[in-house]
């Protein structure tokens, strides 16, 4: 008469357990939803911090995530790396500080089974190895290519009489304010720049060459210097980004060369790259004569793409976006000028 209800009472005890055990694998030992690292090399950085507020606010909210600033330094990322590899990461997205580590960095993640997206610091040729490696980045090839046709179209067919060739030998004294050396893009938009407006008919004279490693100050001085050396000879400045573009437009403000006010017309044109908030400020002040644009929204929008393939294990043919060599995602981007400046501020807004 007893035994029944004994029976029936281990019954439902062992059916409760079994139920806080399925509960206690799904939220305990297993986690609930996927989760992604972002190892951003240096937080400081105009274009990179723009876009990471761009992605972060984009990534499904059922991924969850945590970013990483390197502080551009290389060791304190791999201690970052270290410190999140065995941590159950379903991928690790890395913006490296040194390209060269790149590989290292692949062959550990390799190792622990942790797909990797790198973007903007492209790694060296043979670093992507495998079928989880990818890179996201600007077609810097492009990019200097468009920071010469801006120039080109500013210049017209007769640059010897148009009002730009201040000294009417019919070449173009250019200045290069180059990024960091060895980045990929500071050395493609600087070769491409050139290269290109010698393409398009125009004898150029590069009086210098200076990098100011991306950085706005470090810009200020170089243009400080550069222009004491050639003050008036100065016909063009490239810069291979816009930050690089306004601590030059900040130097030439402070000794008056540039002017702030509504001709918008200043001694010779200034062209960066990125398009960045600070940068499309600087055109519609006539300051910057343009840039091109680093197209982080799309950048942005192929990391989650490939985050989502990745995450998902999706089929790789169904890709929305053009994959080179198996493992490259380039994006363009397109000239921006205070003619077409508006579609990009209501981008921005
Ligand atoms: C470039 C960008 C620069 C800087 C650099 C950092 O693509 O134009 O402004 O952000 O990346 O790696």
């Amino acid at each position: 008469m007893r035994i029944q209800p004994r029976i029936k009472e281990l019954w439902v005890i062992g059916l409760f357990l079994a139920v806080c055990l399925a509960a206690a694998i799904q939220t305990g030992c297993s986690k609930v939803s996927p989760m992604v690292a972002f190892f951003v090399y240096d937080g400081s950085d105009t274009f990179i911090s723009e876009m990471m507020e761009d992605i972060t606010a984009r990534i499904p909210p059922d991924i969850s995530f945590v970013v990483r600033d390197a502080g551009n330094s290389q060791a304190v990322q791999n201690q970052q790396i270290v410190e999140l590899i065995g941590k159950s990461y379903d991928l690790f997205i890395i913006n490296a500080v040194d390209r060269l580590a790149c590989s290292s960095i692949v062959e550990k993640c390799q190792k622990e089974g942790v797909p990797v997206v790198f973007f903007n610091r492209e790694p060296l040729a043979d670093a992507l190895t495998g079928s989880n490696a990818f890179y996201v980045g600007a077609a810097a090839d492009s990019l200097g290519k468009k920071q010469a046709d801006m120039a080109a179209a500013l210049f017209g067919n007769d640059f010897s009489h148009s009002p730009y060739d201040k000294n009417g030998d019919n070449v173009v004294q250019a200045v290069i304010l180059k990024g960091e050396q060895g980045h990929q893009d500071a050395e493609k938009r600087t070769d491409n720049c050139v290269s290109r407006l010698k393409a398009l008919g125009f004898s150029v004279d590069v009086l210098a060459v200076e990098s100011a490693n991306w950085r706005r100050q470090e810009a200020y001085e170089a243009m400080d210097r550069l222009y004491t050396l050639f003050g008036e000879r100065i016909e063009l400045v490239f810069a291979n980004n816009d930050d690089m573009a306004l601590g030059a437009i900040d130097y030439l403000l402070s000794v008056n060369v540039f002017k702030r006010g509504p001709s918008g017309v200043q001694p010779f044109p200034i062209v960066g790259v990125d398009g960045t908030e600070v940068g499309l400020e600087a055109i519609g002040e006539g300051l910057l004569y343009g840039t091109v644009n680093n197209d982080s929204a799309n950048q942005g929008e192929a990391i989650l793409a490939l985050l989502d393939s990745i995450i998902y294990n999706r089929d790789m043919n169904e890709f929305p976006f053009e994959i080179t060599n198996n493992h490259y995602v380039y994006i363009d981007g397109d000239i921006i000028t205070k003619e077409n400046l508006a579609e990009y501020t209501k981008i921005a807004e």
